[in-house]
C-alpha cells in the first residue's frame, strides 16, 4: 500500500518465511507465541482448532506474515472488536541493528515495569529492529457469527445506522464496514460478484459475534426491523452459514483487488471524524471531474478509517497535483491522520508533518539514531528525507 517492504535503491531483502513455527499456545489464557514468518491464516486455523481466534483479520491473510502484521501495526477487519495490536501483542523478540537479540517475549497481561519497549517496534515498519517472534493474546472463538449486508440511502443514514447498531447490538457487534456504490460497481465489473441487496448509494456490512446464536439472532432481527422501519436502510440481507458469510465479506475484502484491475490507483488511508468522513470523497470527486475513472470511498467506518481511492487510465502528474497536497491539507484541517492503518513506508514518509508536530518528528528521528545509528534497517522508509 505504501511501499514499506519494497526495496527501492540498494537494500538487502530479508525473508522470515522459513521461521514459521508455533512455539507455544496456552489454552486457558489464549496466549500464542510464534515465529515471525507464520502466515496469518495458518495461525487462524491453528487457534480456531483450539477454540480461539486471532485478534486480527485482513484481506491479505492468506499470504501475510504475523511479523509483518506487527511491524506494520496492521489494522484490518476485527479492530472494532478486539482493538489494536498495541493492546493484543503481549511480547516480542526483536533483533536490533547491532545484532543484539532483545527477548521481550513474555505472555503476561500485565507488566508495568517501566517503558513498554515492544511498542517501539509495533508499527516501526522494520526501521528500528527485525521482529523474529511474537506473543499475542487470542480471544475465545465466538459461538455464533452473523453478517448483515445493508443498503443505505445516504451517508447520514450510514452514520445513524452505526449509532443504532452500537446501541442495539452492543457487545456482540464485531465489525462495521462501509462501501459506496462505485465500489460495488467495481467488484461487480472486475470480479463478477453480484450485489446481494437493492442498488443503493451506500452499503454497510455489520458482523455480530457472540456466545449464543438465539440471543444474537434476536438482537439482530430487532435492529433490522428498527432500521428498515425508520428509513435508515433501503434493503438488507443476513447470513448465518459460513459459505454465505464468506460471500458477503468478499464484497468488502476484495475491493482493493477490483480497484487494481480498474487502472492506475491513487490510494489514501485516512482517519477522520466520522461526521466529515465522506465529505472528502465528494470533494475529491468534484475536484477531479472527468480526470478520474472512479473516485471511491470505503473502509472501517467503525474505526473512523476511510480508504479513499482514485482510479485513472494511467499515472498523471496533473491528477496527482489535483489530489496532493489537497487531500493531506484537508485531513490535517480535521486533525485527522494521513495514514490510519497502512503506515508511511516509502510513499507517505514525506507526509508525516501533516499528522505529527515538529517536536514529535524530532523525537522519532532521535529514536531512529539511537537504535539504528548506521541507518541499515529498512532505510528510506517512515522518516522524511529532510526535516
Ligand atoms: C482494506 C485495505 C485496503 O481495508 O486496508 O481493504
Ligand atoms: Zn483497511
Amino acid at each position: 500500500m505504501v511501499g514499506g517492504s519494497v526495496p527501492v535503491f540498494d537494500e538487502i531483502i530479508l525473508s522470515t518465511s522459513l521461521m514459521d513455527q508455533v512455539l507455544s499456545f496456552q489454552d486457558v489464557s489464549g496466549a500464542l507465541v510464534c515465529q515471525a514468518g507464520c502466515v496469518l491464516e495458518r495461525l487462524s486455523q491453528f487457534v480456531e482448532e483450539r477454540g480461539f481466534v486471532m485478534p486480527l483479520d485482513l484481506g491479505a491473510k492468506g499470504s501475510c506474515h504475523i511479523g509483518g502484521n506487527v511491524a506494520t501495526h496492521a489494522g484490518g477487519l476485527r479492530f472494532l472488536r478486539y482493538g489494536s495490536l498495541r493492546g493484543t501483542v503481549l511480547g516480542l523478540e526483536v533483533v536490533l541493528a547491532d545484532g543484539t537479540v532483545l527477548n521481550c517475549l513474555t505472555s503476561l497481561r500485565k507488566d508495568n515495569t517501566g517503558y513498554d519497549l515492544k511498542q517501539l517496534f509495533i508499527g516501526s515498519e522494520g526501521t528500528l529492529g527485525v521482529i523474529t517472534a511474537v506473543s499475542l493474546l487470542c480471544p475465545p472463538k465466538p459461538q455464533a457469527v452473523n453478517v448483515a449486508f445493508l443498503g443505505c440511502p445516504g451517508f447520514a443514514e450510514v452514520l445513524q445506522t452505526f449509532r443504532t447498531c452500537r446501541e442495539m447490538l452492543g457487545e456482540i457487534l464485531s465489525a462495521f464496514e462501509f462501501m459506496d456504490a462505485e465500489c460495488m460497481q467495481l467488484v461487480g465489473r472486475h470480479l463478477h460478484l453480484a450485489c446481494p441487496v437493492r442498488e443503493s448509494p451506500f452499503y454497510v456490512l455489520v458482523e455480530t459475534s457472540g456466545s449464543s446464536a438465539g440471543h444474537d439472532a434476536e438482537k439482530l432481527t430487532a435492529f433490522l426491523e428498527h432500521t428498515l422501519g425508520s428509513g435508515l436502510l433501503t434493503d438488507g440481507t443476513v447470513a448465518t452459514d459460513e459459505r454465505r458469510i464468506k460471500m458477503l465479506w468478499a464484497l468488502r475484502e476484495r475491493i482493493t483487488e477490483a480497484l487494481s484491475r480498474d487502472g492506475y490507483v491513487y490510494k489514501y488511508d485516512l482517519s477522520l471524524p466520522l461526521e466529515r468522513l465522506y465529505d472528502l470523497v465528494s470533494a475529491v470527486r468534484a475536484r477531479l471531474g472527468p480526470g478520474a475513472r472512479h473516485v471511491v470511498g470505503y473502509g472501517h467506518l467503525g474505526d473512523g478509517n476511510l480508504h479513499l481511492n482514485v482510479t485513472a487510465d494511467a499515472f498523471s502528474t496533473a491528477v496527482l497535483d489535483t489530489l496532493e497536497p489537497f487531500v493531506y491539507e484537508w485531513t490535517a484541517g480535521q486533525r485527522g491522520s494521513v495514514s490510519a492503518e497502512h503506515g508511511l513506508g516509502f510513499k507517505k514518509k514525506d507526509m508525516l508533518g501533516y499528522s505529527k508536530p515538529p517536536e514529535a518528528q524530532l523525537l522519532m528521528r532521535q529514536l531512529k539514531v539511537l537504535l539504528d545509528p548506521k541507518g541499515i534497517l529498512n532505510p528510506y522508509k517512515v522518516l522524511p528525507a529532510h526535516a
